[in-house]
């Protein structure tokens, strides 16, 4: 994929703050001696305090931010995700039971969730929500008061992960593909790692020799897929997530993670094919491939290998009980009924719910990029979002 050169004008205040994150950046670079590795380099870029792309106040997520995720599209989504957040709680039969929403965003995913879980009677004893943006706590509580504000007292924020284990659900959605990621290059048989120096002045991408744990993460790639990548291949690993997961997996004592990304199995992840990885950036709802422009003001995201995340749950004590597409989740989780379902609505919503069904489900849309995963820890009954589909075996 090359770089449109035709990306939106900046405004002089977000040029300013590009700027003066660009000067952050390369202060950092400096005291590291000349050269940073890349996950470093995406956590400034996203998570500088009151700089960072989610630190700021961008709009981020809909049709006036830089993309859109599946709960702003369609609000069924986060409904068929409570038809299977419901079934965990009816299950567990746990009265304390609480639901961890990480990465919460603009709040509309709880919004909708909380509704239709009271609606089927199964409202968890709380709503905890953990987001590493503390910009967007603020527009989480207005969504939520506004939708549902006699839900809002059963909300409540976290600044880090709970100190006691609780039974229940941890649901994520586009968290994964946000967790910063390191880049590599294979040169002549070896492993580089691609990261960010300062050239006069400017940000640009710069290569050393890998180091011991990349180089132990890319050899496990190649053995987990019988392959040698080829020289010049280049592609990310995100060396964060098996910590990152450990300690999320901590908290929950009994229940089910549900993670919703787009992602691919190893396998073809690391196809020989795909010799520049999957590394994207959004702005203004274009997409291309240079991090280091647009800095502070625009997403920056790798996909997820599932592969990673089922091998880093089972390291955490973590059963994987399911992995399929989003499409054959959401239909596994009644996306059909919601959609049959449409008295009293207009023309105009009906015909607008049926395209919204088909956004969530297409195989050129959402339906088959993105993917499902639950982690279930001391849990054994099915899952019906998985009922329809068993993909596990790609992993
Ligand atoms: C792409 S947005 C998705 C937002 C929302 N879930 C949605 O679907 O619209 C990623 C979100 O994850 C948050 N985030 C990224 N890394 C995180 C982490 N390690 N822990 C918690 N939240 C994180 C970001 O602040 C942001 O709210």
């Amino acid at each position: 994929m090359s770089v449109p050169l035709d990306l939106p004008e900046l405004s002089a205040d977000e040029a300013d703050h590009s700027a003066e994150l660009v000067a952050r950046v390369r202060e950092v670079i400096t005291k590291a001696g000349g050269w940073i590795d890349f996950a470093q380099f995406m956590q400034l870029a996203l998570y500088s305090p009151g700089l960072g792309y989610y630190s700021a106040g961008a709009r981020k997520f809909g049709a006036a931010g830089d993309f859109i995720t599946a709960p702003e599209v369609a609000p069924v989504f986060s409904r068929c995700l409570a038809v299977q957040c419901a079934e965990v709680l009816r299950h567990l039969g746990a009265p304390d039971a609480c639901i961890l929403e990480l990465g919460a965003g603009s709040g509309v995913m709880a919004a909708e969730l909380l509704a239709e879980l009271e609606r089927q009677g199964t409202v968890p004893a709380e709503y905890l929500i953990l987001d590493l943006s503390a910009d967007l706590r603020e527009r989480q509580r207005a969504t939520l008061k506004q939708a549902v504000p006699h839900l809002l007292n059963r909300v409540r924020w976290l600044d880090s992960l709970p100190e006691e284990s609780f039974a229940g659900l941890v649901i994520a959605n586009e968290v994964l593909d946000a967790l910063t990621v390191q880049r590599f290059a294979i040169r002549q048989g070896e492993v580089n790692a691609l990261g960010v120096s300062d050239e006069f002045g400017r940000l640009v991408l710069a290569e050393v020799r890998g180091g011991e744990r990349l180089v132990a993460a890319v050899r496990q790639i190649e053995r987990d897929t019988g392959l040698k990548l080829p020289d010049g291949y280049e592609s990310e690993v995100c060396l964060g997530l098996s910590p990152w997961l450990g300690a999320i997996g901590a908290s929950l004592e009994r229940g089910v993670m549900l993670f919703v990304d787009y992602g691919l199995p190893r396998r073809e992840y690391y196809s020989p094919e795909r010799t520049r990885g999957t590394l994207l950036c959004h702005f203004r709802h274009r997409f291309h491939e240079d991090a280091l422009t647009r800095v502070g003001l625009q997403d920056i995201t790798a996909w997820v290998d599932f592969t990673a995340v089922a091998a880093a749950a089972e390291d955490a004590g973590f059963d994987v009980s399911g992995y399929t597409t989003q499409a054959h989740f959401l239909i596994g989780a009644g996306l059909g009924d919601f959609v049959a379902n449409v008295e009293g609505l207009d023309l105009v919503r009906r015909l607008n719910l049926s395209r919204q069904a088909m956004v969530l489900t297409l195989p050129g849309e959402m339906g088959e990029r993105f993917k499902v995963i639950a982690l279930s820890r001391d849990y054994d009954a099915p899952l019906r979002g998985f009922a329809t589909r068993d993909l596990r075996h790609t992993l």
